[in-house]
């Protein structure tokens, strides 16, 4: 029988990636599904913070099993940053091409270019919960190559790759990269 499972997110490309991974066996409800509207709690200094309070707050607020997951780009020269602060590196308008400059910036004098990109998922069902984590390591390029994707894409070439996850397809990305790792964690669980 399907499980039905709430994703917190209404993010098109994340749900379209996640549903790849998942197949037909789940029933996927996005946040507009359940008819949540509200932006959900994320106030953590952790991406494992961070995952934990959407999921509870969905569990809470709208009694359904369901999952939440928080990534972050984690910059080796950087000390780690700019992690949980991925979205707004450069602002809270959350713009990913100032992301982006800013990052190229702040790396421009470092010779260490290492970075992962870092998933963790909370899954909470029947008052518990769990968490999977994900990771892809890789380098950060010096110039923006390819237009897939979103966020850091351009600027990030996994290891053992010479393309960056902008120049993949969703499905090349989606096998390698650190939600679908958390994914198959949770997938792998669930089952
Ligand atoms: P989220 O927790 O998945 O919303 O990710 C937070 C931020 O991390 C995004 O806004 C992006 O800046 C960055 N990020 C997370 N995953 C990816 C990815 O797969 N590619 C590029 N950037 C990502």
């Amino acid at each position: 029988m399907k499980k039905s499972l709430c994703f917190a997110t209404n993010n098109a490309h994340k749900l379209e990636e996640i549903q790849a991974i998942l197949g037909d066996s789940f029933d996927l409800l996005s946040l507009k599904d359940i008819n949540c509207i509200e932006e959900l709690p994320e106030t953590g200094n952790t991406l494992e913070a961070n995952s934990l309070q959407k999921a509870q707050y969905l569990y809470d607020h709208y009694q359904v099993n369901c999952f939440a997951d928080d990534s972050g780009l984690e910059v080796s020269a950087l000390g780690g940053e700019p992690g949980v602060y991925s979205a707004r590196y450069a602002g809270e308008q959350r713009v990913h091409a100032d992301n982006i400059n800013l990052l190229l910036k702040n790396l421009s004098s470092k010779a260490d270019r290492s970075a992962q990109f870092r998933t963790v998922i909370t899954l909470f069902q029947n008052g518990e919960y769990h968490q999977f984590e994900g990771i892809i390591k890789g380098q950060i390029i010096e110039e923006l190559r390819g237009t897939d994707g979103f966020g850091y894409d351009p600027i990030f070439m996994p290891e053992g790759f010479d393309k960056t996850f902008a120049e993949m397809s969703l499905e090349e990305k989606g096998e390698i990269s650190h939600r679908a790792r958390a994914f198959q964690k949770l997938v792998a669980f669930l089952k």
